[in-house]
């Protein structure tokens, strides 16, 4: 059963406090239709879409870390109020400076206002409808969505079909441009190869959905996601000893080095995803000791061959090795990701500036606070890597050299 949480003023409340028996069931039963359960995540008691679907939990659930990566997310604040990590998270409205929450990939935005922000807000009326249609009714027009309850119009608007994009499918906000589009939407680890069902009719994205057009291009290319967040990614595999030395004193010449080791917990191959067979790209992000983003590659190789040879080869089962002489993604030219036994996991990851590719400045951003750094290894389907550098061994502004933790 739902758990109800009803608003209530202090002075509900307080006479709630002061009642009993039969007067508080009227009063709740009164209260129950506006019981606007799902208007947050989770209401701080359990309440809300955490009730059913509990992955964002932390910051570090797999439903968090795969909405962000694998959508190629660009800002917290589409879910978050204010910043990665604040609360609540609503479902219609992400906060002051505006979005539209979950509903602004969940839903559409049907030009309505919203009653409690009396913002404009995007609406979820196809996820209501696939929520019904998987024995989920409350969240149907029988239950609290009814037609000119909650400040919904009466009738409700025609829904807009499965092709047409919610809010936040716009590369302002996402990787996510195509709702009818599988290679997009799906998430890897659940059990289907679908994407969303936009539009609540029981068929999700191209073929099955007949409002989804031929794509023009026959195979959809995904646009590979693995950005880095503005602020260091929550839930990372933590590395138990680290280094990071960017050198940018001589022009021309500027180098990098990333050493993630003694990765604390067990760590598998599929961790890393898998950029042989599969589709993973990486991102390496530089954070100070604000928690700013100061510097950020990509390793998205040139192609399936880096010269002559594959850019990516397995390395037994264990994981993954990528060399480009070319340096032609952000400069970097090797990254070894091993996993293995608890504390045996390490990922190396070299560049240099040979040619031209590699990000330059960093050095001058991180003195603006260079007491400690963060650095993070993302992947676009799979894990992330963390350390936290607080041994500066040189911040002089031409070079950064720091060990950790
Ligand atoms: C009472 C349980 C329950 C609650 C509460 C609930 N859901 Fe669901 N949800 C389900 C079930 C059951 C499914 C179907 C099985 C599945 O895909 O996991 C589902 C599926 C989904 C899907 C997949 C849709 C698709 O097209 O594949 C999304 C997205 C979703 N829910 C979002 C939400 C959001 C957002 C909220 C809060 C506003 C929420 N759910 C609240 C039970 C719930
Ligand atoms: C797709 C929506 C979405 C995006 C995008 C998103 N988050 Fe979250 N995040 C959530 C939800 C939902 C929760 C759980 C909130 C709750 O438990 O009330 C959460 C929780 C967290 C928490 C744990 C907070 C706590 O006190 O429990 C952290 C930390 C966090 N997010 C960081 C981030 C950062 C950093 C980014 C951007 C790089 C980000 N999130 C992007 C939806 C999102
Ligand atoms: C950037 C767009 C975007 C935002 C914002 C977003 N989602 Fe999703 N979400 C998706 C897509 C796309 C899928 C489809 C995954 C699939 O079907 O494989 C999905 C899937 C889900 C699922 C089903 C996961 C499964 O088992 O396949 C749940 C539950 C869910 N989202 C909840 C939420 C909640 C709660 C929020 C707000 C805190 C939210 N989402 C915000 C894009 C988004």
């Amino acid at each position: 059963m739902i758990r109800l949480e009803p608003r209530m003023s202090t002075a509900a409340r307080a006479v709630q406090a002061h009642v009993h028996g039969a007067l508080v069931l009227l009063a709740l039963l009164l209260w129950a239709p506006d019981a606007q359960a799902y208007r947050w995540y989770d209401n701080g008691a359990g309440s809300g879409c955490v009730q059913c679907h509990t992955g964002f939990l932390n910051g570090n659930g797999p439903l968090h870390l795969q909405h962000r990566t694998q959508f190629g997310v660009t800002d917290c604040n589409i879910c978050h109020p204010n910043g990665g990590s604040t609360k609540p998270v609503l479902t219609y409205w992400s906060g002051p400076g505006g979005g539209y929450g979950c509903a602004g990939c969940h839903g559409q935005d049907y030009g309505e206002t919203s009653p409690n922000s009396g913002l404009p807000k995007a609406t979820a009326y196809g996820l209501r409808a696939f929520h019904v249609a998987n024995g989920i009714t409350s969240c149907g027009t029988s239950g609290c969505h009814q037609p000119g309850a909650l400040g919904h119009p009466n009738p409700f608007p025609t829904l807009y079909g499965e092709n047409v994009a919610p809010p936040y499918f716009a590369p302002m906000f996402t990787g996510l441009t195509d709702p009818c589009s599988s290679t997009q939407e799906d998430l890897p680890f659940d059990l289907d190869s679908v994407g969303l069902d936009n539009d609540g009719d029981g068929a999700a994205d191209y073929p099955a959905d007949s409002d989804c057009p031929t794509p023009a291009t026959p195979t959809p290319t995904p646009t590979p996601g693995a950005s880095c967040g503005v602020a260091p990614a929550p839930g990372c595999i933590a590395s138990g000893k680290g280094s990071l030395q960017i050198d940018e004193k001589k022009t021309g010449k500027e180098k990098l080095k990333v050493t993630l080791g003694k990765l604390q917990p067990a760590v598998t191959q599929g961790q890393f995803g898998d950029p042989v067979n599969g589709t993973t790209v990486y991102a390496v992000c530089v954070y100070d000791a604000a928690d700013q983003l100061r510097g950020e590659y990509s390793l998205v190789p040139p192609g399936p061959l880096c010269g002559t040879k594959p850019c990516w080869k397995a390395v037994s089962d264990k994981g993954y090795q990528y060399k480009d002489k070319e340096a032609t993604s952000d400069g970097l030219v090797q990254a070894k990701l091993t996993g293995g036994d608890v504390g045996k996991g390490q990922i190396k990851i070299q560049g240099k500036n040979s040619s031209g590719n590699l990000p330059i400045g960093v050095v001058a951003g991180l003195m603006n606070n260079p007491s400690s750094a963060t650095v993070q290894v993302l992947s676009s389907d799979a894990a992330c890597f963390s350390i936290g550098l607080t041994e500066i061994k040189k911040a002089d502004g031409t070079v950064f050299q720091a060990n950790g933790p």
